[in-house]
């Protein structure tokens, strides 16, 4: 099938990428010229790990290619993917649309012969409806149907969600729409990864109900963590114990520093605003908002106590800079609110990150960047481990006392066994495990 991305950000690339794989004939379309001769020239500008790979073997097989000229990819096509950004609007929190509508209307001019529009991009309930009047009063003549596909990748681990999907959702009002983009999916029947074909709007709401339920998950346990600390219990132990209950499930468990990115804050944000309006307010989203905002600052907090209570003139080091571990991204990131915090409380920071140290020097100005670990932790008064990456896990613990200035380690991740941290002379702290804890079972 003859297939028009518009959008080659990270879902737009991910996703022509994976259908090109798919045997399908994709055109990644970007208003961005800069971007396009990059993607031409085999430059990928995210970091995905396998996406390199991906475009490069497609693009030399002939089945995927980039472009700024949207009208004739989308002249070709049979499926035109809308996934450009949605970003939350200034002021009010609700998802900016202004791209998404911008797109229906180029799409609009440029469709001919049957052509199916497919909403990626994460948008609110009734977008599908917008994009369809908005084609429909600019070409009474067209032959089309928008559909809603939500995707639910990862970063870090798009293709192999992409690939081996939990289920995908489509959300159609007619029957040939849906038949279309199932079809777009066909080589994942091998795989058999469950499709559900639902109405449109309850595609659309599905999106934001899961990341919802996510941020919900992760939210309570960061507070049963909180309990933990205070009554003496082990936050690992206790999210095996419910998770082991499969109704409730294992993943998602893990507590921290709250949870940030480019999905979770803005699609709890947009859904907090859909409901609002609509009269029937998702309280229970409001207050887990509310309190992974909080979150942020309290870790902050966590890092005074370890340091005595003050920080003013220290210097800290913090391992781990981007949202999570496999990426370079850096949107809402806990790291940058933990950091303004320690700063605002006289701290000095000095920060490593694997792979997202240009992303951060955007964002956090200020600090002064090391080139790995170890010169990191060099004369720090204390070690913070920010985000969990696979290369923090293997750091040999005796290197880095000797390279701190004072032995204080605070793990926000829970990657660390407390007592090898202590073994090694270090003060440890981490989220939701008691001070004396061990190996498990220990508490
Ligand atoms: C998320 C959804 O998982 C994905 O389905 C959706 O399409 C986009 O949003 P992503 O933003 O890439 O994907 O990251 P994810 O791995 O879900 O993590 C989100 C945040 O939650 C990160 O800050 C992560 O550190 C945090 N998190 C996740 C926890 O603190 N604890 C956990 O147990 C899991």
């Amino acid at each position: 099938m003859r297939v028009a991305m518009v959008g080659s950000g990270y879902v737009g690339l991910v996703s022509g990428a994976c259908f090109a794989d798919f045997g399908h004939e994709v055109v990644c379309i970007d208003r961005d010229a800069g971007k396009v001769a990059a993607l031409k020239a085999g430059r990928i500008p995210i970091f995905e790990p396998g996406l390199d790979d991906l475009v490069a073997t497609n693009v030399r097989a002939g089945r995927l290619s980039f472009t700024t000229e949207l009208a004739a990819a989308v002249h070709d096509a049979q499926a035109v993917f809308i996934a450009v950004g949605t970003p939350s609007r200034r002021g009010d929190g609700f998802a900016d649309l202004s791209f998404v509508y911008a797109a229906a209307r180029e799409i609009a001019a440029a469709i001919d012969g049957f052509t199916v529009v497919v909403t990626k991009s994460t948008v609110p309930v009734g977008t599908g409806d917008e994009v369809e009047r908005i084609i429909r009063e600019l070409r009474p003549d067209a032959e089309f149907s928008v559909v809603s596909n939500p995707e639910f990748l990862r970063e870090g681990a798009a293709i192999q969600d992409f690939k081996r999907p939990d289920r995908i959702v489509i959300g159609a009002n007619d029957e040939h729409g849906a038949r279309v983009v199932s079809d777009l999916y066909r080589p994942l029947y091998l795989n058999q990864a469950p499709i559900m074909v639902t109405g449109r709007r309850t595609a659309e709401l599905t999106k934001y109900a899961a990341n919802a339920f996510l941020a919900t998950k992760i939210t309570f346990i960061n507070e049963i963590a909180d309990l933990c600390e205070q009554v003496g219990a082990n936050v690992q132990e206790v999210a095996r114990g419910i998770g082991l209950d499969n109704r409730i499930g294992t993943k998602f468990l893990h507590a921290g520093p709250g949870y940030g990115g480019s999905c979770f804050p803005k699609d709890t944000l947009a859904l907090m605003k859909t409901a609002q309006d609509h009269g029937a307010p998702v309280r229970l989203v409001e207050t887990v908002v509310s309190v992974n905002d909080q979150r942020k600052r309290a870790m902050a907090r966590k890092v005074i106590a370890a340091c005595d209570g003050s920080v003013r003139g220290k210097l800290i080091a913090v391992l781990g800079l981007t949202f999570k571990p496999n990426t370079d991204d850096m949107r809402d990131a806990p790291s940058c609110a933990i950091i303004s915090a320690l700063q605002d409380a006289g701290a000095r920071i000095r920060a490593y990150d694997p792979e997202g140290m240009e992303q951060a020097r955007a964002v956090l100005t200020d600090v002064e960047y090391a080139t790995d670990a170890y010169s990191c932790a060099e004369g720090a008064d204390a070690l913070v481990l920010v985000t969990e990456w696979d290369a923090f896990r293997a750091l040999d613990p005796a290197r880095l006392r000797k390279a701190l200035a004072a032995p204080v380690l605070v793990d926000l991740r829970n990657v660390y066994v407390p007592e090898e941290m202590r073994r090694h002379g270090f003060h440890y702290t981490s989220v939701g495990r008691p001070q004396g804890a061990g190996h498990p079972g220990a508490a």
